[in-house]
């Protein structure tokens, strides 16, 4: 991972800044949330670093310190929080239209919400054709976008009195889109923003205004905004984390859980069909063709990485898989997500597995939120550069280095976590072996 076991991480000094392009119903669950933490309302549920705990040396030592105790994360009290929307609607009066929290729970931290407000965002229709903004940055070329979220960033930084700061998109899933040319490296994208090339999604300006401004950042949508060679190479060069892309909440979740017991236990799949009722904005705006392709060409890679049909063909080949998202308003932020999982055993037996899971989409990701931006900060602290596949646990389609495949399992995405926490600290690495001496 380029640094040395064991070395020295800088320590947690002063504010850390947490930019969030896009302050709609996830940005605002994990804002409201941690303030309702820090004032000892409710607790942190779902979330690794401040409910974990990491075993350390052998299980005969019996040391399970907390996550938070064993790495030194920034502290909740130190958290600022600021960003980007293309509706001018504060925090309070975001999280109130997204419905996510109660009222009661909101008017409790009503005066702090307020004063979280967005900076104007950039934004094309095209990419996000359900939506049409009113706080939006007009310029006379993408470069000048960029140049513009970079003087916010500036700005933003010295008004809050920020010494580090992380950027998580929580902003709308843009339409699909593969890398082309303007994205093959960073000279490229460069004269792309001088010429405005269509190719250049709003989301990628911000990614390339964040790491141009020295902040870590990764994306929790599945658009395509970091993931490219410009964008790799950059975060090299300024020696920054990335990480992406999609967060992992509620179905593939699920799906990355039963997928590596099917296999564990050579189970054969013939079909896995999903879908979905959600009644939120992200829900209307996955409601257009070009926006769902992205979610569910990101939906859809988990269960092949897992499986591996190339070397299990008499179980997984041509499975069948289906992925539907259906917005229907009445359910609001309350997914409801089913699963028929079609798959067989001894014999070529056929057996079914249901899943209906009733999950709320932004009180899933919100802690995951709050992980990325401290988990970044560590690993920006400790001078890790590029992408950060140990934490591949959070995300529906992990980042890799270029040329690896996805660890998609979730149990060794989060060995991988754990065992990367391990190393920055020189303890030994927990491998589970079965030995008298190591297990
Ligand atoms: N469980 C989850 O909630 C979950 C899981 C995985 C991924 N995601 C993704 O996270 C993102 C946020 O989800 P949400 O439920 O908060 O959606 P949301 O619609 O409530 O919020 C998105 C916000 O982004 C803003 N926005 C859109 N384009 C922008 C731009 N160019 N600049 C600045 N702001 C912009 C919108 O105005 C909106 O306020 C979505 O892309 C969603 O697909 C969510």
């Amino acid at each position: 991972m380029g640094i040395q076991r064991g070395s020295e991480i800088k320590p947690a000094h002063g504010k850390l800044g947490v930019l969030l392009p896009g302050m709609g119903a996830v940005a605002t669950t994990f804002i409201a949330g941690v303030e309702a933490v820090r004032r000892g309302l409710a607790q942190p549920v779902g979330s690794l670093t401040q409910l974990g705990t990491i075993r350390i040396g052998k299980r005969t030592e019996n040391k399970n310190p907390k996550i938070s105790d064993f790495v030194p994360l920034a502290g909740l009290d130190d958290l600022v929080f600021g960003g980007w929307d293309i509706f001018t609607d504060d925090a309070y009066e975001a999280a109130a239209h997204a419905g996510v929290l109660k009222p009661e729970t909101l008017a409790q931290i009503k005066p702090f919400l307020q004063s979280v407000r967005p900076m104007a965002g950039v934004f094309e229709p095209q990419w996000v054709k359900k939506l049409h903004g009113t706080h939006v940055k007009t310029g006379t070329s993408k470069r000048d976008l960029a140049e513009q979220l970079i003087a916010d960033i500036a700005a933003w930084k010295q008004q809050n009195d920020i010494s580090r700061c992380v950027a998580i998109w929580c902003g709308s899933t843009e339409v699909y889109q593969v890398p082309s040319a303007v994205h093959a490296s960073l000279a490229a994208f460069e004269a792309g923003l001088d010429a405005s090339d269509e190719a250049i999604a709003p989301s990628a300006i911000y990614a390339y205004a964040l790491l141009k401004s020295g902040v870590a950042y990764a994306n929790g949508a599945p658009n395509l905004s970091l993931d490219f060679p410009a964008m790799h190479e950059l975060a090299k060069q300024q020696g920054l984390p990335i990480a992406g892309k999609d967060f992992k909440t509620g179905q593939t979740l699920m799906k990355t859980v039963i997928a590596p017991m099917l296999k564990a236990r050579m189970l054969g799949l013939t079909g896995w069909y999903s879908t979905n009722i959600l009644g939120n904005r992200d829900g209307e705006v996955l409601d257009d063709p070009d926006s769902f392709k992205t979610k569910e060409m990101s939906k859809l890679g988990a269960l092949e990485y897992i499986l591996q049909p190339h070397l299990y063909p008499e179980l997984y080949k041509e499975f069948h898989h289906v992925v539907r998202i259906n917005y229907y308003p009445p359910r609001g932020d309350n997914k409801e997500g089913w699963d028929n999982i079609d798959i067989f055993g001894w014999l070529g037996y056929p057996m079914q597995i249901k899943v209906d899971f009733l999950c709320r989409d932004s009180i899933l990701a919100a802690p995951i939120v709050l992980d990325l931006a401290l988990f970044l900060d560590l690993a920006q602290r400790s001078g890790m550069a590029g992408v950060q596949e140990w934490l591949s646990f959070y995300f529906k389609t992990p980042m890799t280095v270029p040329g690896l495949y996805p660890e998609h399992d979730l149990f060794i995405q989060l060995m991988k976590l754990k065992n990367t926490l391990r190393y920055l600290r020189g303890e030994e690495l927990i491998t589970h072996l079965g030995t008298e001496y190591y297990d």
